[in-house]
């Protein structure tokens, strides 16, 4: 696969695929925060949905298993000869031969190897893992980058997480930084005074940052994208290793914190993530709501081909994009087959008429009428105790105003809502993107936090 390459992006995909298409030698900062190998499953619970099971919605799983793909991924790690990294991997199987630890490390030296290729003769590299991995990837970094390029492991120390009595508190991650080259731009960061204050120091930043907390519950900036990091942690970052009109590249863009670092301090910038929910949450919910315009999205459908071509040889793709075009509802990590639910959302308030006030979402990638579809979701939203139902088609459902329910209509002070409604793609290509010239919804919560969604972050790319 070809990507386009284009700074200023954002890329909808696994990084490996995209940054196989950009040039040699174009980036002058890197920063990834990857997958740590936690064995976490990052999902988050709407609680007291009303619904038969309150449901979930799911930012990305960090569980690594050994199976036949990682079978293969090592095979092709040691073939790839050219990659330093081969020889640590060859060895690591000896060690630890057929394990989780082993899919990781070959995933990310596939990937590390692609990094070092694209990064400036001038740049560097931070890349942000926690005790658990950051030994072997110290090894693989030194393969790739090339030990004498080792420049720091920065500890980050936080206090917030849980404890144990059996064991020091774990309160730190770890951010090994390294250059391309010997020739490398630093600006160092004067230690604030806290940190200063708490080293016993005056002078210039140490490699241990004790002064940025993580992000908790009631702070600001937080999105509710779980392992969303701190803005002051990657500006600090961004600040010291590159210039304003430099490039920055994070592959494992999440939420965004980097995008909005580089952003926001004239840098120029692409992010690639595997979800295209993150991608919109970065310009609806970090971008736009602090005045820095959106990024172009690359690799989701842009028109009625490419859509019909993504609900054909990808359904479920298919069915995480079309609801994530939606302000306010979020995609069911349990993929199901046909008549199943797809999506879920929820009411800010309760209805005046009605104790119930969760959506739920069908998706249909099939062309033309969905009658019976219709008739599943009124079922569905029978069965599991919602207050509307939204059918998601491709193409517009002309006939859906004699389609027959038998549900209240739903009532919010002097306004009525439909409780079924049908959303289709080709109507929205036809209404400029708009969800809102489509559906008529009260207001929702955002999926991620629960708090009200800000008016101004709707229908931005
Ligand atoms: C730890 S999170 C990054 C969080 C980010 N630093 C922030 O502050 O929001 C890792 C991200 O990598 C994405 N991801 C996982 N595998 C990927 C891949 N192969 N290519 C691109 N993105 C991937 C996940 O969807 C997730 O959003």
């Amino acid at each position: 696969m070809n990507t386009p390459f284009a700074p200023n992006t954002l890329y909808y995909g696994d990084c490996l695929d995209i940054m196989a298409g950009f040039p040699d030698g174009y980036i002058d900062l890197i920063c990834l925060d990857p997958p740590f190998n936690s064995n976490e499953k990052y999902n988050k619970v709407f609680k007291d949905s009303g619904l038969r099971i309150d449901p979930q919605i799911k930012a990305f799983d960090d569980v690594w298993l050994w199976d036949d793909k990682s079978a293969e991924r090592v095979a092709r790690v040691k073939n790839a000869v050219a990659n330093p990294a081969s020889k640590v991997i060859a060895g690591f199987e000896g060690f630890i031969p057929q394990s989780k630890m082993l899919s990781y490390t070959s995933y990310m030296a596939e990937r590390l190897f692609i990094m070092h290729r694209i990064l400036k003769e001038t740049g560097s590299i931070y890349l942000h893992c926690d005790p658990y991995a950051s030994h072997y990837l110290k090894l693989i970094m030194d393969a790739i980058f090339g030990e004498k390029n080792y420049r720091n492991e920065i500890i980050w120390c936080y206090g917030l997480g849980g404890s144990s009595s059996k064991v020091f508190s774990r309160k730190h991650d770890i951010i090994l930084f390294y250059t391309k080259s010997s020739n490398w731009y630093f600006d160092k960061p004067t230690m604030p005074s806290t940190s200063a204050m708490m080293a016993g120091k005056k002078k210039g930043m140490v490699d241990y940052w004790i002064d940025i907390p993580t992000i908790n519950n009631m702070a600001n900036e937080r999105l509710g994208y779980p392992t969303q990091k701190p803005l002051e942690l990657y500006e600090r970052i961004i600040k010291a290793s590159s210039n304003p009109g430099d490039l920055v590249l994070d592959p494992f863009a999440g939420c965004g914190t980097t995008i909005e670092a580089a952003a926001k301090n004239g840098r120029d910038v692409i992010g690639i993530d595997i979800l295209p929910f993150a991608l919109r949450l970065i310009n609806r919910y970090r971008l736009a709501p602090n005045g820095i315009t959106p990024l172009p999205i690359e690799g989701v459908p842009v028109d009625m081909d490419t859509a019909r071509q993504l609900a054909r040889t990808a359904p479920f793709k298919f069915q995480d994009w079309t609801i994530s075009l939606i302000d306010g509802l979020a995609s069911n990590p349990q993929k199901v087959g046909d008549d199943g639910i797809d999506g879920f959302g929820m009411f800010l308030n309760k209805p005046d008429n009605m104790d119930r006030k969760a959506i739920i979402v069908q998706v249909t990638g099939a062309a033309g009428s969905q009658k019976a579809k219709f008739d599943r979701l009124h079922a569905n939203i029978r069965n599991e105790n919602a207050a509307m139902g939204i059918l998601i088609t491709l193409d517009a459902q002309a006939a859906q105003h004699n389609w027959k329910h038998t549900l209240e209509p739903i009532r919010m002070g002097e306004t009525t809502y439909v409780p079924i409604q049908c959303f289709s793609i080709d109507e929205y290509y036809r209404n400029n993107e708009r969800w809102d010239r489509i559906l008529t919804l009260p207001s929702l919560a955002n999926p991620w936090t629960g708090k009200h969604m800000q008016q101004n972050i709707l229908f931005h790319a």
